[in-house]
């Protein structure tokens, strides 16, 4: 029989099912709510309002779990690679041997750029904020393969997409960041794995050489970063897509929302932070205290989470591969003890341990990309090239989908009422 919940409204009762999820985790159907009574809900920044199924991620924010397609993080980051992790989320199982290779080699064959857009990234000041340029160009890619803007994409051009997409922002990445450092780009080298690939495609030159210790932690860290289920810029990524709008716009949708300090621009943000209290003399509990100050608009940014109200199981992760990649490069990085301080410090403080506010996966994410070289603005497209795998999954299954339809809320209006118009010649 189908559990319901009745809402008395008015005197009138109303019953809508319950929809139980494969964990257990329970949801009203309010999807005839209107209809039926003439109202609707009213959910600041969506926190209790489930916008689609998805069967991509798992996430426990009391407990601290991390699943994607079921395997917990934990086992993930530490016995698969990226393009593995890559191929669960858009396809939905483990791959075997030949799947992965088939699946690599589609990805190396679709690694490069039309020349056009090479000419874009040669053209954007050596200053601009690589999210903006990663977003400008990832929508820009649209007008370059007009076959994948059918509304009506067969399954094997969704997979291209998908495959395109991974190559592609790989190389985003590196190409503009070696125009900004005045050196002419390199090609990818598939061959390498992923992660080399791009650090290849970053620093090669001079006496670099890639360390496959440093390649792995990269690749756990984009595996940690891969997917968070309906996350402010998987969200938008669905949210544009289901307009039937192109991959590009979608994807380009959720690097903007990614951007943002409060989502993915946090890792950047901590490190200004973190510089900022070691340039201030080291001082953390002078910040502690402009945190917890309710008129200073300062927060400890990397810590705290909508979802996450024990700990974030990727920042446990990363703290972790922070300490190793730090000895492993031979790096005393006062940062990091200021960091651990500030850690140790909230988390005995009433006022963090009454919000459940623990540290999130971008505050020693970015500790670890400035031991790796890579500049502190650049941090946030780091986070993209590790999101894409999760992007690209919720895409398609919003696309394939039967229970899709185009995103379009509504809100209590709160202006005037209707009034009457007055002649410009009659306005005071
Ligand atoms: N520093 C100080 N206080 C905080 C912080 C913080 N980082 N985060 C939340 N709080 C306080 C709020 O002031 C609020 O206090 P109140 O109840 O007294 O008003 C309470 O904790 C709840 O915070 P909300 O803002 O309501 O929580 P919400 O779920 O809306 O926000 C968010 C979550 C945006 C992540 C928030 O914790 C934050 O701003 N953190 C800092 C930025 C950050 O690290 N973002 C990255 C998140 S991870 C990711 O997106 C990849």
């Amino acid at each position: 029989m189908t559990k319901v919940a009745k809402i008395e409204l008015e005197g009138q009762t109303h019953e809508f099912p319950i929809i139980e999820g494969s964990e257990g985790e329970k949801a009203i159907d309010i999807s005839k709510l209107r209809g039926t009574t003439g109202h609707i809900t009213l959910d600041n920044g969506f926190a209790n309002t489930g916008s689609c199924r998805s069967a991509i991620t798992f996430l426990n924010g009391e407990q601290g779990i991390l699943r994607y397609r079921g395997y917990p993080i934990e086992q993930l980051s530490e016995r698969s690679r990226f393009m593995e992790v890559s191929y669960l989320l858009g396809y939905g199982e483990l791959p075997n041997t030949i799947q992965l290779k088939n699946y690599e080699r589609k990805v190396a064959n679709l690694a490069t750029l039309p020349h056009g857009i090479c000419k874009m990234l040669d053209h954007f000041p050596k200053n601009a904020h690589p999210m903006g340029v990663a977003s400008s160009v990832t929508s820009a890619l649209s007008s370059f393969y007009p076959d994948l803007l059918n509304p009506n994409l067969s399954d094997e051009d969704i997979d291209r997409c998908m495959a395109q997409m991974l190559a592609q922002t790989k190389i985003i990445i590196s190409y503009f960041y070696r125009r900004t450092q005045g050196l002419d780009p390199i090609g990818s080298n598939p061959e390498l794995g992923y992660a080399a690939d791009f650090l290849n495609m970053m620093f090669a030159g001079g006496d670099y050489v890639t360390d496959p210790e440093i390649s792995k932690a990269l690749d756990v860290l984009l595996i940690l970063h891969a997917d968070h289920e309906q996350n402010c810029s998987a969200s938008t990524v669905r949210v544009v897509g289901s307009s039937l709008a192109n991959v590009f716009a979608s994807v380009s949708g959720g690097i903007n929302a990614l951007w943002g300090q409060l989502h993915g621009g946090a890792n950047q943000a901590v490190l200004e932070m973190l510089n900022e209290i070691k340039d201030g003399g080291g001082d953390h509990k002078k910040y502690i205290q402009k945190a917890k100050d309710k008129n200073d608009s300062f927060r400890l940014m990397g810590f705290g989470h909508r979802v996450y109200k024990s700990f974030d199981p990727r920042a446990k992760i990363i703290k972790g591969a922070c300490d190793t990649i730090l000895t492993r490069l031979g790096v005393k990085d006062p940062l990091l003890d200021i960091a651990k301080g500030l850690e140790e410090e909230a988390l005995r403080d009433e006022y963090f341990k009454s919000r459940n506010l623990y540290p999130n996966v971008d505050f020693y994410s970015g500790i670890i990309y400035q031991a790796l070289g890579i500049p502190t603005n650049m941090f946030t497209a780091m986070f993209v090239l590790g999101r894409i795998p999760g992007w690209l999954a919720q895409w398609k299954e919003m696309r394939t989908s039967d229970f899709t339809k185009i995103a379009r809320p509504r809100q209590i209006y709160t202006g005037y009422t209707q009034r009457e118009f007055i002649d410009l010649s009659n306005r005071n």
